[in-house]
């Protein structure tokens, strides 16, 4: 048998993985899956563009495709992503195997063993993983209701050099906090020539439930009037469907240049067939209705889980309300441990995410995610009652 290498040395099978494999009953109601709605997806828009597409067009879907990605939907994506204040004609766009990939891509430009790298803590457990199989040291820092926690990132960078800091300031996952305005500004000023390269997660940018909250995601990218470095990451994951696995990176042209010939080891290009959907998706003009149809079923969804919330859990749990995106948030007393609810909410039949798991260190475990955007509807209040009381029953045991 060869030797495995360093970065997989330490990888193990999650507790959390091996508690889900017990939650496969078809009876259990699960918040744990970060995804979709599997009812939601535009099929009918995508049967209309396949079906009436025209055949040249069809045999360039089935080629390879240049590894930038496929030139109408650079063009489309740059017109889209110009609305939003981002810098597409000093930056370059790439479109990604997902933005997943895209993390990837710039782990492997940046990331040596031993470097630093910060996260919010918590942190979305994809990009963690990425970093890990990397080698970085991975540092946490505190994210507040209102974004990251700037004194605490302050006294970091007073004593340490970051290669990276990786934020995802719109409907966190799995925090479901959006950054403030004055948070974004403070952040750029805190970064202002210390050569940290910060990357922008922006994977859920156009799930907002209220106008309000539409204002608040303009991307920390198109405020960056320092120069600092940066790359900004998005995904169709979310407005159209994971299983297309296109994503995309803004970055200079300098990171840009290297990304690609990454890239170009790595899959040659993203999926031609799937980029070919989702030009013609964008150009048809199906994005902004299909946008509107699922904010208003997810901020439907929210609002169920909230008033569950609100009904069943004990006060000493708190949260906070999200604005958009999939998740809620919630902390326990800091002597509780989520995986003893799990244990017991899984008997019972409902399922979520303990905090260890998105915490960089895997130390706090007194928090849970729950989303709300891929299960039953009429089961939220249910799942929530079952969940409430496995965590006033753990809480007796205490008293
Ligand atoms: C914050 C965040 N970033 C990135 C991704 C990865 O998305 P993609 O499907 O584009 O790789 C996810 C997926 O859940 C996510 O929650």
């Amino acid at each position: 048998m060869p030797f495995f290498s360093q970065s997989v040395q330490h990888i193990r099978s999650s507790e959390i993985r091996d508690l889900m494999k017990l939650a496969t009953r078809p009876d259990i109601i699960s918040f744990a899956g970060g995804m979709p709605n599997n009812d939601l997806f535009p099929v009918a828009e995508v049967d209309d563009i396949i079906l009436n597409m025209d055949p040249e067009i069809k045999k360039v879907a089935f080629q390879y495709g240049p590894t930038p990605g496929y030139p109408p939907l650079l063009e489309t994506l740059k017109q889209y992503l110009k609305t939003k204040g981002l810098p597409v004609d000093t930056h370059h766009l790439m479109i990604t195997t997902g933005s997943l990939q895209a993390i990837n891509i710039l782990a492997m430009e940046f990331i040596d063993p031993g470097d630093l790298v910060l996260t919010e803590n918590p942190s979305f457990i994809g990009g963690i993983a990425v970093f890990k199989a990397f080698q970085a040291h991975i540092k946490g820092v505190p994210l507040q209701h209102d974004g990251i926690d700037l004194k605490a990132l302050e006294e970091i960078l007073e004593t340490e050099q970051p290669k990276l800091l990786y934020i995802i300031p719109n409907f966190h996952n799995p925090a479901g906090i959006i950054y403030s305005k004055e948070k974004r500004v403070k952040l750029l000023e805190l970064l202002k020539d210390k050569n940290i390269l910060l990357l922008e997660d922006d994977a859920y940018n156009e799930l907002y439930f209220s106008e309000a909250a539409h204002e608040l995601t303009q991307p920390v990218m198109s405020m960056n009037q320092y120069n600092i470095p940066m790359v900004y990451t998005g995904s169709f994951s979310k407005i159209l469907g994971p299983g297309f696995r296109l994503g995309w990176m803004l970055a200079p042209p300098d990171i840009y240049e290297k990304a690609q010939i990454i890239k170009q080891g790595i899959d040659a290009c993203s999926p031609n067939f799937t980029q070919v959907i989702a030009n013609a998706f964008m150009q048809k003009g199906y994005l902004e209705p299909y946008l509107n149809k699922i904010r208003k079923e997810y901020a439907k969804r929210k609002q169920l889980m909230q008033n569950a919330l609100e009904t069943y859990m004990p006060e000493e749990v708190t949260w906070t309300e999200p604005e958009g995106g999939f998740y809620f948030w919630l902390t326990l007393p800091q002597y509780m441990n989520a995986t003893d609810i799990l244990k017991d909410s899984v008997k019972k039949g409902a399922v979520f995410v303990t905090g260890k798991t998105f915490d960089p260190e895997a130390k706090h475990n007194n928090y849970i995610r729950l989303a709300f955007s891929n299960m039953n509807i009429n089961d939220i209040d249910k799942g929530i009652q079952i969940i409430s009381n496995a965590i006033k029953k753990n809480m007796l045991a205490y008293s």
